[in-house]
């Protein structure tokens, strides 16, 4: 009779840890060590390249050898990830002789320990056994993680208050997240965006951030839709960096929601400047930014081997005559590489001019993608030389990126 698995959270933090084999399986099973920060002592002839980076990096100490009882000295625990039954069945022996469990990748049954299938958001961690069938463990696990991505409710099931986070009830009281909304379409936030959003008490969100990430908000979340307010740039930023202060000041938590990533042209750091100066902490999330996005959703790398070596991102709003200009166009010009233009449709005929008359070719291939990633993606191919005329004329509009280089045929067939 096989009884039922008694589950338990290890802390391993310092702990030795003993992973025997150096392949796939402990390829897999080493992140998750590491994470809980254990002392892992890795026992193999030979490892993985990624298992060699981390032993490189010195996130671990690798024995490069077979096992041998010692190594079992100090540790807490032992995972053998070897395919060699008789190999692991020693390991095992010697790890019961001396009470220290033991997980077997290469027999469940055999083993003293199991490890679940893991689903992690933020604090909260589930782990799922599934009575021995890790595939079942597996199912369980996803459609857990899927219901959490959606539903993981404030005051739910995040846990107690904690005071040394910062946190209450799992939420980020008092705080800002300045998080990247991706290029358009919605699945292009990153996993740690979507959570914090769903955990949002205020939501500040740009023009560009795609509709459907703000259709699934709460109801209860105060939305504020950046782009309404008044006043010029430069005051309605004062107002947003005042807005998030305020509500963080008064115990809420802040996301502020950026098209792309928050830093790419995104005053992302003006407000990371204002919520310090005040005092209020910010986490900063990254995201998908359209400049190499929306060239990847028409099908143009912005590098590609033998093709460009560099790619170069660049803010087309003002003109290359403007004063105010910091952009050097006529070193751009005599750059081989690819150059990604942002916000450069109005002045773009100024712009391709100014980096034909500086030595680029007129013959150079060029694209312009509006609304990457989204229903409503057009993308118009054309040359330096032709791109400004052929964009009026194809009646394309904000926002959208020009793409510049060879790159822009790299994957034509
Ligand atoms: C103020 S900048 C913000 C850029 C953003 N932070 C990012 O990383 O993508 C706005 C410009 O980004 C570009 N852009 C943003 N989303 C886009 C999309 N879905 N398709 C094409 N261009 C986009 C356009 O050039 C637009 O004028």
């Amino acid at each position: 009779m096989t009884s039922n698995p008694y589950p338990l959270g290890l802390r391993l933090h310092g702990r030795r840890v003993v992973v025997v084999g150096g392949g796939a399986v402990a390829t897999r099973r080493l992140p998750a060590l590491l994470d809980a920060g254990a002392d892992v002592l890795l026992v193999a002839p030979e490892l993985t390249p990624a298992l060699r980076a981390q032993a490189d990096a010195g996130r671990l100490h690798w024995v490069p050898r077979r096992f041998v009882p010692e190594d079992l000295d100090g540790a807490w625990l032992v995972q053998v990830a070897v395919d060699d039954s008789m190999a692991a069945a020693s390991v095992s022996a010697v790890a019961a002789e001396r009470r220290i469990f033991c997980v077997r990748a290469d027999d469940r049954t055999a083993a003293t320990a199991w490890t679940p299938a893991v689903t992690r958001h933020g604090p909260v961690t589930v782990a799922v056994l599934g009575g021995g069938d890790p595939r079942r463990a597996m199912t369980v696990r996803d459609a857990i993680r899927d219901l959490l991505a959606v539903r993981l409710a404030p005051d739910g099931i995040a846990g107690r208050p904690d005071a040394s986070s910062g946190t209450t009830g799992g939420r980020q009281a008092g705080r800002v997240a300045l998080v990247g909304a991706g290029p358009g379409d919605p699945e292009l936030i990153t996993v740690k965006g979507w959570r914090l959003l769903t955990e949002a008490d205020v939501v500040v969100a740009d023009r560009l951030v795609p509709g459907l990430l703000l259709d699934e908000l709460r109801p209860d979340v105060e939305l504020v839709d950046a782009s309404k307010i008044p006043y010029g740039p430069s005051r309605a930023q004062e107002e947003i960096n005042q807005i998030l202060v305020d509500r963080a000041l008064a115990g809420a938590f802040v996301v502020r929601l950026k098209g792309g990533d928050p830093y790419v042209f995104g005053r992302g750091g003006e407000e990371l400047l204002a919520c310090a100066a005040a005092g209020v902490p910010v986490t900063v999330v990254p995201g998908v930014t359209s400049s190499i996005a929306a060239p990847a959703a028409a099908g143009i790398p912005v590098t590609h081997r033998g093709v460009a070596h560099e790619f170069t991102v660049v803010s087309g709003h003002l003109a290359p005559d403007a004063p105010a200009s910091l952009v050097r166009w006529d070193a751009l010009a005599g750059l081989h590489g690819t150059l990604v233009i942002l916000m450069g449709l109005k002045n773009l005929a100024a712009i391709t001019a100014t980096l034909i008359a500086h030595g680029r070719s007129p013959q150079t291939s060029a694209a312009v993608v509006q609304e990457a990633t989204t229903g409503t993606q057009r993308v118009l191919r054309s040359t330096l030389g032709e791109v400004a005329a052929d964009l009026l004329a194809a009646e394309l509009r904000p926002p959208a990126v020009v793409v510049v280089g060879d790159v822009v045929d790299a994957l034509d067939g």
